[in-house]
């Protein structure tokens, strides 16, 4: 019988104005269920093919586009999570020692990240129009993946599949299945600027980039490598701090990544966000992504976007969907939290490595340094 994790996903895969299912009646071949979409109460009987959801072209039409998923995603939004908790307990078994590989002098998860997917990306084939966001890890590309998500279904009708948009996660399959999707396409990548597959340069595609304080991205960065399995323990904070200093952390040095967007901060198809503005005034910052895509929204639609991409609510979203998975990726969602983490000393050294790096640049003057670190 579909569980009820099963449920949850259904309602996942169906984009209905209301979210409201009134009725589900799970039986082993097919997963039937009513709900309220676009004012309508709707009924349908859903295939389930070895306790999956399918959605084929026949249950496409009937439901439209705004309705079910786009043909692209065949997978379901419960293979998803599971194949989200296989990883998590492909982790749990695995020696920490074994958890990264270096390529070129940078460290990759092995579970999220082997070399086929990297050669996958490498090679893969942008399209002007893709949606391209880019973020060092821990500064906000969730948040910034949701807020889209919500914008291209708002303001255009287009369904996001579910699995998540870095295509340095993807394996050489998927690859393969989003070269065959319809634009425009929802991409993302913590991959390095030089690591950013080619044809994304060549075509222009327009690149949403995510940067956040040092500060708060170390903290953030510290313990998720200590709550996410994928990842090897950070063994303390001082250890922590001091490979996150040198570069030694999955993706590299954030200092290199920063130092790399500073030289294409001006091009217009490269447009910087901060955590920090977003989280000064979300609005305002959902208003700015969605004009640099050509998304038009009204303010109305602004607003529900920004209430539904708050932290809380965000974090109550996960839950239902991940369980307890969801305190991976949510943790405290706030400005300021290395005061309760940094030594004087390390606060110092980190001032010292941003003077170095970062002060006179454009992006160090985005990041706000003196208001947030200091
Ligand atoms: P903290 O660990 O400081 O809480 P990423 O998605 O790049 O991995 O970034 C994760 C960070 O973004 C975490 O920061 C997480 O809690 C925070 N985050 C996720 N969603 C958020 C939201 N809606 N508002 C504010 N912060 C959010």
């Amino acid at each position: 019988m579909p569980s009820r994790r099963m449920r949850r996903a259904v309602c996942k895969l169906i984009r209905v104005q209301t979210s409201t299912v009134c009725c589900a009646r799970p039986n082993a071949r097919t997963y039937s269920l009513t709900l309220q979409c676009y004012g309508r109460w709707v009924s349908h009987s859903l295939p389930l093919h070895n306790g999956n959801l399918l959605i084929n072209n026949a249950l496409h039409e009937k439901w439209g586009h705004s309705v079910l998923r786009s043909r692209a995603e065949m997978t379901s939004c419960a293979a998803q999570i599971e194949q989200l908790e296989n990883r998590m307990e492909r982790g749990l078994r695995m020696k920490d020692e074994e958890k990264l590989y270096k390529r070129n002098g940078i460290l990759y998860s092995t579970i999220m990240s082997p070399p086929e997917n990297l050669d996958a990306a490498k090679h893969m084939e942008a399209r002007e129009e893709d949606v391209m966001m880019i973020a060092y890890p821990k500064c906000g590309f969730n948040w910034i993946v949701a807020v889209m998500r919500k914008i291209m279904s708002v303001s255009a009708g287009l369904t996001v599949p579910n699995r998540p948009p870095l295509i340095e996660f993807w394996s050489p399959d998927v690859h393969q299945t989003v070269a065959q999707s319809p634009s425009r396409r929802l991409i993302g990548s913590h991959l390095h600027y030089d690591n950013i597959p080619a044809s994304f340069k060549t075509k222009k595609t327009k690149m949403l980039v995510v940067f956040r304080n040092p500060k708060d991205t170390a903290v953030s960065y510290y313990h998720f490598m200590n709550k996410n399995p994928v990842l090897p323990k950070a063994e303390s904070w001082d250890t922590f701090f001091s490979d996150y200093i040198n570069g030694e952390v999955p993706w590299g040095s954030y200092f290199d990544h920063a130092l790399a967007w500073e030289k294409h901060i001006d091009e217009p198809n490269v447009k910087v966000v901060t955590y920090e503005e977003l989280k000064e005034n979300l609005p305002e910052g959902i208003r700015k992504v969605a004009d640099f895509f050509s998304f038009p929204l009204t303010d109305e639609q602004v607003k529900a976007i920004a209430e539904e991409t708050t932290f809380s609510a965000m974090v109550e979203t996960s839950k239902k969907s991940y369980g307890t998975y969801s305190q991976v990726f949510f943790r405290k969602g706030e400005v300021g939290d290395w005061r309760n983490h940094f030594s004087e000393a390390q606060s110092k050294q980190m001032d010292e490595e941003f003077q170095k790096k970062l002060a006179g640049t454009k992006l160090g003057a985005k990041l706000k340094y003196d208001q947030y670190c200091m």
